[in-house]
């Protein structure tokens, strides 16, 4: 997700819809829409953002590195923390997740992983991330999308993930190629930054393949 959905000067509730009411049948999986789970991985937490976490935030993800090929974040600490009050007011809505980052030792969010819903209830959905550079290579994105993506299919109820990264963001690209995830194609400039439109590859997972890839990996001696 290159382009965020929250757009910093287009007003705080510019990009919520209004949800649909919640069919009692899917009331429990709907339980993120109230407040969303702690994830636990190897080497990180993923958890609810928190209007604390506005500073390390803003220290994070406005280096140019991380800005390089992606939507400018919120370019103030404030702006940062009318950032994380719209993420819970999407979530409400059933529009949008957002997860911050936390490294297992610490209470500090380092980065992000965000999921918008591209059809009813997030049959498809699109996600995006973005870590503090001083965390690059060590392994924290790549446990933290697995259990981003674990999120989206067994308790979002997705079937399909996208993701879109500039062509020229190579980090981007590859770690999405590392995580096994397809690419299906370019979407011809389909991205404005800094005025100039860009080409993106479309990298998308599915439910059935990704359970079924846990379920051989996790089958004592298939690995
Ligand atoms: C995208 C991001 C979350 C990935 O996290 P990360 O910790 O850098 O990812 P990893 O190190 O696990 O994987 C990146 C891979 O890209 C490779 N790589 C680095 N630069 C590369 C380049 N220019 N071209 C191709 N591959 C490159 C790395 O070698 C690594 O692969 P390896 O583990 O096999 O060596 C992080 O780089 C980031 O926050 N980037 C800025 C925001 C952004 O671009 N978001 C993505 C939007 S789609």
């Amino acid at each position: 997700m290159e382009r965020m959905p929250y757009q910093e000067h287009a007003g705080a509730d510019a990009v919520i819809s209004t949800a649909a009411p919640v069919a009692p049948a899917a009331a429990a999986r709907n339980d993120w829409r109230n407040g969303l789970p702690t994830l636990t991985g190897s080497l990180v937490t993923l958890r609810e953002l928190r209007p604390s976490d506005a500073r390390s935030l803003f220290i994070a993800l406005t280096d140019d590195e991380v800005t390089r090929f992606i939507s400018p974040p919120p370019s103030t600490v404030q702006g940062f923390e009318t950032f994380i009050a719209w993420t819970g007011r999407q979530r409400i809505a059933g529009q949008y997740v957002c997860f911050a980052i936390v490294p297992r030792d610490s209470d500090t969010a380092i980065g992000l992983f965000q999921m918008r819903s591209l059809e009813t209830d997030f049959a498809a959905a699109e996600w995006g991330f973005a870590v503090s550079p001083e965390f690059w290579a060590t392994g924290v994105f790549s446990d933290g999308a697995q259990l981003t993506i674990g999120f989206a299919f067994e308790t979002l109820g997705a079937h399909r993930l996208e993701a879109r990264a500039s062509v020229a963001n190579g980090r981007g690209n590859a770690a999405l190629h590392k995580l096994g995830a397809t690419r299906e194609g370019v979407l011809r400039k389909s991205f404005l930054r800094h005025g100039e439109y860009h080409d993106q590859a479309l990298w998308t997972l599915l439910a059935d393949e990704w359970l079924e890839r846990e379920r051989t990996s996790a089958s004592p001696g298939i690995h």
